[in-house]
């Protein structure tokens, strides 16, 4: 066991956990923050996305000790109150249908129109290409991730 002092939506939080366990588990756990899901555990469905500084990061398999200090976000701090543009472009378009996959996809997104603003077809593909939907809500998805570059 070890003590971590890890910035989580803004606000620094302290745990004591293995120094192997992955940040899934400290963020849904330990600091009951449960909108980020568990998928596959193995860094291959996207559920778990979160934001390590700006970059999306399969939480599943991104250990507490690698932190550091950089600052992590959730789809609970993405904004304040759930009006990021991509949240707002995801009720525009109503994307979810069960929901599961949802905030991982929104993370991902979100990371994506920060690095590339106006993403085209084959880069919302290529980047949003890792996030699995069982639902099949993909070309909602892509419409969505069209509509909040609109409106960013
Ligand atoms: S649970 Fe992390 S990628 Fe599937
Ligand atoms: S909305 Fe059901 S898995 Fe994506």
């Amino acid at each position: 066991m070890a003590s971590y002092s890890i910035s989580v939506n803004g606000k620094t939080q302290t745990v004591e956990v293995d120094p192997s366990t992955p940040l899934l588990w400290v963020l849904r756990d330990h600091l009951q923050l449960v909108g980020t899901k568990y998928g596959c555990g193995i860094a291959q469905c996207g559920a778990c996305t979160i934001h390590v500084g700006d970059i999306a990061v399969r939480s599943c398999q991104f250990p507490v000790s690698s932190v550091g200090n950089q600052k992590i976000t959730t789809i609970e701090g993405l904004s304040e109150h759930g009006d990021h543009p991509v949240q707002e472009a995801w009720k525009e378009e109503d994307v979810a249908q069960c929901g599961y996959c949802q905030s991982g996809q929104i993370m991902q997104a979100a990371a994506l129109l920060k690095s590339n603003p106006n993403p085209s077809d084959e880069d919302i593909e290529s980047v949003m290409n890792g996030n699995i939907c069982r639902c099949g809500t993909y070309t909602r998805i892509k419409k969505a991730i069209k509509t909040a570059a609109k409106n960013s």
